[in-house]
């Protein structure tokens, strides 16, 4: 990262948290490391994240629902998903700094410096060398490359590496007060991920919403990793709150599933105004035990391009783990005739391509790519620093600041009217102190799209100034008009 970028992620996080944004968990005890408070602008910002994401996949989509799973499941679950056995990081120790590193972010930061220097070819060599050993889990050969490649640690600034090591990411905790010799029969685990609720509840879900194959299942929910390397702000924590669809298809069908994902997918981020070019795909080379296919939408945050959203095909494995280890059917029957017999296609296991985005790194997408600092040349000619957040206004805290100009003549008054009109209708914001410029520069730092000044010409005409955050621009609009406007923006 260079200082540039790094004194941007500085900036972005201080303001997050000036403006009541997004806080460190307890942070009167001096905070818990990887967990985050949202503030006031933070969980409303979160929350409208969130309700468009639902919105786009169930509403729109006729052919998916929504569901709620509990955050605990049968221990079983995590056992027939594989977690329990491959839900692990290869990691890697400095035994004069005991700190521990996933190793692919330790060589994908060394291949970042590489970058910098314009070692381009070095860069390219090192991560294709990084990803096929991480394919074939060739511990003995990624240390190689780590010690070739004279790797040291940021803390002890040596290259005293330990062996490299699985370290299993799922947080367990105790479930009820039953008494056992065994201490592994109460064991209960924080979901690392909310796509096993939804599978374990596919017929369930099948049968009370009569779905037909192809459909999808939506949930959103808190999910838990105990992260080894969990640092960079939201980006990577160890309580989270992730976005996932399951999308159940007939076998055969899921290459073509899995495009149509990808892509629909990207156009739900570029819808939000996002240029391309700040968006990729990352094709897998190792791929997750469960995934046949899978790509990462990346996004070029201030600390690089990094994964904000996964599309995985799935196959059937998780169904069939489910039959297999709860012995209970997992199948569907589907009716429709199969053109090449002539006969239905009868029972099957469905195959699933999933979309799994993390609702706290998409946060994070909004906030680095709404944080502005402007530079604004006053009429004297001198110039001052505006920092705006350009928020997508379906997304913003508020949507309209409703500003008095001064405490008193009445203004106070038409301007709550205003306030019990709109309040209704979208997110409002009333505020009468300090100077008119000032509050538009708060409203600007907290990314309300609209602000409306009611003055002494409301009074004798009716009219208000309305102000747009983007532009700044002002107009005078007639007060009566400014609930419908307003509507009509967003
Ligand atoms: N069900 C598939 C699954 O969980 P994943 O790639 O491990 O796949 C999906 O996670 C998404 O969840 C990621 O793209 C990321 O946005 C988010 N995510 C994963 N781990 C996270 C963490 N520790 N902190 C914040 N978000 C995380």
């Amino acid at each position: 990262m260079s200082i540039q970028q790094e004194n941007r992620f500085q900036a972005i996080i201080a303001h997050a948290k000036e403006y009541g944004f997004v806080f460190p968990s307890s942070e009167i005890y001096d905070g818990l490391s990887a967990v985050y408070d949202y503030g006031p602008y933070g969980s409303e910002l979160k929350k409208n994240i969130r309700d468009h994401w639902w919105k786009s996949m169930t509403q729109l989509n006729d052919n998916i629902v929504g569901i709620d799973a509990a955050i605990f499941m049968h221990p079983t679950t995590w056992k027939a998903s594989g977690h329990v056995d491959n839900f692990s990081d290869p990691m890697i120790d400095n035994r004069d700094s005991k700190k521990r590193y996933r190793v692919d972010h330790l060589l994908e930061a060394h291949a970042d410096k590489l970058a910098h220097e314009g070692r381009k070819e070095e860069e390219f060599a090192l991560l294709k060398s990084m990803d096929d050993l991480l394919a074939k889990d060739d511990f003995t050969g990624l240390k190689q490359l780590i010690e070739d490649n004279k790797i040291t640690c940021a803390i002890s600034g040596t290259s005293n590496w330990t062996d490299i090591r699985q370290f299993n990411l799922m947080f367990k905790t105790e479930f009820g007060a039953i008494a056992s010799d065994n201490p592994n029969d109460n064991v209960v685990y924080l979901r690392p991920e909310t796509a096993q609720g939804i599978f374990v509840n596919f017929l369930n879900v099948q049968k009370t919403a009569r779905m037909k194959v192809p459909f999808g299942i939506a949930q959103t929910g808190k999910a838990f990793r105990n992260e080894i390397v969990a640092r960079q702000f939201i980006f990577r924590m160890r309580e989270f709150e992730q976005m996932e669809m399951q999308f159940f298809v007939r076998p055969g069908t899921e290459r073509e599933w899995y495009k149509h994902w990808k892509q629909q997918r990207l156009n739900w981020h570029l819808d939000l105004g996002t240029p391309t070019e700040k968006y990729r795909f990352h094709d897998h080379v190792k791929l997750a035990h469960y995934a046949k296919e899978a790509c990462d939408i990346e996004y070029e945050f201030p600390i690089g391009f990094k994964e904000v959203e996964g599309i995985h095909s799935r196959s059937d494995f998780d169904l069939s783990q489910h039959q297999l280890y709860s012995k209970k059917k997992q199948q569907y029957f589907d009716n429709d005739i199969d053109e090449k017999t002539g006969k239905p296609y009868g029972n099957y296991i469905p195959y699933v391509i999933e979309t799994s985005i993390g609702l706290d790194r998409m946060f994070l997408l909004v906030l680095s790519q709404a944080y502005d600092e402007e530079t604004i040349t006053k009429d004297d000619g001198a110039t001052d620093t505006r920092v705006v957040m350009r928020i997508p206004v379906k997304l913003a805290p508020n949507k309209l600041a409703i500003l008095p100009l001064v405490k008193k003549d009445g203004l106070p008054e038409l301007a709550r009217k205003l306030m019990d009109e709109c309040k209704p209708h979208f997110r409002c914001f009333y505020e009468e102190k300090d100077a008119i410029g000032k509050r538009y520069r708060r409203q600007d730092a907290i990314g309300t799209p609209f602000c409306v000044t009611v003055d002494h010409q409301t009074k004798e005409d009716g009219t208000v100034t309305l102000r747009e955050r983007d532009s700044m621009t002002q107009k005078r609009v007639p007060l009566s008009e400014i609930k419908n406007q307003i509507l009509n923006l967003l």
